[in-house]
């Protein structure tokens, strides 16, 4: 099993090499959300488009194979089945629109499972998921819109992720009670043709202020006095990350 700090260098290296623009562009961008996963780099060999969540990559025959990519949304692999659920692993997770790309270290020639954060509908739709592990592994939750508890992650919520422009407001327990911090998905991933996807990653509760397992009702909008910004958040734990480099 792979460290915590191992995950956090090699998402870091990820999303470093996409923003470098170190990636090629295919030449049209598409609305069409998707993941093109190839079993040799720079896009060789054999491929397989998914289009939405695999749980398990042996049923498509290409456990352990993916090793370069093309890729429109938010795509999470994942080094074991169902995401990681029974056996914690590595996690990568690469924003792109119609970018093709290597898959970084810890992920090329070990990916299991795959799946993308956000809306099914609009790419950039307000919405948000939540994962019962951190690094966005494990049983999910997610919606468009307020809801008075988390579902079968209640007390569970242990990582998120906000896609879209919109703002969330988390509250600790069930109808909207309790502590309470607005999320702001202020990153964002530009593609070639100029269309954006604006995001929020947050590993663990940690990065929210909150305790593990901590949020159990959420409201679309922004309605708290605490306001976490993924931006600042993202640049804490990359400055954290190099810092750990030196
Ligand atoms: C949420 O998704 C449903 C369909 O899944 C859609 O009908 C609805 O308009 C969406 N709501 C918002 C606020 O986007
Ligand atoms: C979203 O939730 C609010 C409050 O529960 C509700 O009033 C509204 O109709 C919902 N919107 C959609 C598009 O489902």
């Amino acid at each position: 099993m792979k460290s915590f700090a191992s995950f956090s260098l090699a998402l870091l290296a990820v999303l470093v090499s996409v923003s470098a623009g170190k990636t090629e562009r295919a030449a049209k961008a598409t609305s069409l959300r998707h993941y093109m996963g190839y079993t040799g780099p720079s896009q060789t060999g054999v491929h397989f488009d998914f289009l939405t969540y695999d749980a398990d990559l042996n049923l498509v025959g290409l456990d352990n194979q993916i090793r370069s990519a093309c890729q429109a949304g938010l795509w999470m692999v994942y080094e074991n089945i169902e995401y990681n659920y029974f056996e914690p692993g590595n996690v990568c997770i690469v924003p792109a629109l119609e970018d093709c790309f290597d898959l970084s270290a810890a992920c090329s020639g070990m990916v299991s499972s795959l799946r993308y954060a956000g809306s099914s509908e609009g790419m950039n739709d307000d919405f948000y998921n939540m994962y019962g592990a951190i690094n966005y592994q494990g049983l999910e939750f997610k919606g468009n819109n307020t809801s008075r508890d988390v579902g079968i992650l209640q007390g569970d919520v242990s990582s998120v992720i906000v896609s879209g422009t919109g703002s969330w407001t988390f509250y600790t327990d069930r109808e909207f009670n309790g502590a309470s911090v607005c999320v702001v998905p202020d990153s964002k991933y530009l593609g070639s043709d100029g269309t954006a996807l604006n995001y929020g990653l947050f590993q663990n509760l940690g990065e929210l202020g909150l305790s593990d397992g901590g949020i159990g009702s959420l409201i679309k909008g922004c309605f708290s006095d605490t306001v976490v910004s993924a931006e600042a958040v993202r640049a804490k734990r990359e400055a954290a990350a190099s810092a750990g480099l030196a």
